[in-house]
């Protein structure tokens, strides 16, 4: 699939913009606070429904600017266009619409537009706490299914319901009857992300170890497990026991210790825990492969490749992994931020110039 065609009014530091990318390389460019990964975060946010740093709607409605703030973007696929609109009011309400009709689920935005998302803060997949690793794994998921993405919604909000109860009522004798009436369908719903999380990593790994081999010249083995801990427990069956067995504490906590919210994803090369012992290189570069890998299992299962967002990574990689990572882009749109012009980039790259909040068209 392919972003043909960008327009924005009044977001983040731009009035008026209206371009149309290529379907290979482009390359924005322009100085240090020029607007470049506001231009990614517009495609971003119109592929995920929010943006990829974490601002309040509010904040990226141009400041000193009239009215609100609107994206639009159109889609190319194979067989289909689609235009997606965002609009943000000057009060943060974000509204999205897909091909003119209103979404009243966010969750009906996943897909029309797939994204692969790279930047330096993104290192906290492997560097960061569990949450960050869940966080990759739920959004790669979200992307390909619709159910897991209402099913996790359900999870998130019957989860911090419960831990509300078990504060409010914890020493109420009413506290077990409200928590029992509330497991099943919490532990139903915890049971089938775990599932799915450890399909979806099953489906990742092969690919994972396959792209970082050629990423690292042959260099590294990456493998990846899904991990359960402290508490093990999988299945509905499992969940519900190990639940009854923490119970205790769950009250004496007042909050809820079994469940995929606890669990995470280890990440490892040649043996090497990269979490703990990678380089700042080799970290990258496991990050490039689990969302490279991600990608083709996004494309090979909509037959249509992601499309690729870039942003200052190129400066960060040797020569090597950089030429690779090229390599492996080639075919598939990628837009990507740099703020010099670096080599190796090919010559049908489409380039971008910011400049005063202009984006012109070289
Ligand atoms: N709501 C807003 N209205 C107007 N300008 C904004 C708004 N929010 C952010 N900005 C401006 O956008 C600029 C940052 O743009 P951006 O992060 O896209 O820069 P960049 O080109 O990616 O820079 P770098 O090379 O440093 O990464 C900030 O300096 C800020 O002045
Ligand atoms: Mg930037």
């Amino acid at each position: 699939m392919l972003v043909d065609r960008i327009i924005l009014k009044n977001f983040l530091s731009y009035g008026v913009v209206d371009i149309s990318p290529g379907p290979g390389i482009n390359l924005i460019t322009g100085g240090n606070a020029a607007g470049k990964t506001n231009l990614i975060d517009s495609i971003y946010l119109s592929a995920v429904g929010k943006g990829s740093r974490n601002r309040d709607n509010k904040e990226y409605v141009k400041w000193d600017s009239k009215g609100g703030s609107e994206i639009c973007i159109v889609v190319k696929k194979k067989y289909s266009r689609h235009v997606i609109q965002t609009q943000i009011d000057e009060n943060g309400n974000k509204r999205i619409s897909v091909d003119g009709m209103p979404l009243t689920r966010i969750g009906d935005l996943m897909g029309v537009l797939q994204v692969i998302f790279f930047a330096p803060s993104e290192l906290c997949l492997i560097k960061g706490g569990p949450s960050e690793r869940r966080r990759f794994l739920d959004i790669s998921i979200c992307q390909q299914s619709k159910t897991y993405f209402y099913t996790l919604q359900r999870f998130e909000s019957q989860l911090e319901q419960r831990n509300k109860v078990l504060k409010e009522y914890k020493n109420k004798p009413t506290l077990k009857n409200i928590i029992e009436a509330m497991d099943d369908d919490l532990l139903r719903c915890a049971a089938f992300i775990i599932d799915e999380r450890k399909k979806f990593i099953e489906e990742i790994t092969p690919l994972a170890t396959k792209i970082h081999k050629e990423l690292t010249l042959g260099e590294e083995e990456l493998t990846i497990a899904y991990e359960t801990e402290p508490i093990h427990g999988e299945t509905f069956e499992e969940l519900k026991r190990l639940t009854a067995d923490v119970y205790d504490r769950d009250v004496e906590n007042g909050y809820t210790n079994v469940g995929p919210h606890r669990d995470d994803l280890k990440v490892v090369a040649n043996g090497i825990d990269l979490r703990r012992f990678g380089s700042q290189g080799q970290q990258r570069t496991a990050v490039l492969s689990l969302k490279l890998a991600s990608a083709e299992i996004m494309g090979s299962r909509h037959k249509e490749s992601p499309v690729f967002l870039l942003d200052d990574v190129m400066g960060e990689l040797d020569d090597d992994r950089k030429k690779a990572l090229l390599k492996t882009l080639d075919g598939k749109q990628v837009f990507i931020t740099d703020a010099t012009h670096p080599e190796g980039l090919g010559k049908k790259v489409k380039i971008f110039k910011i400049q005063e909040t202009e984006v012109q068209d070289k």
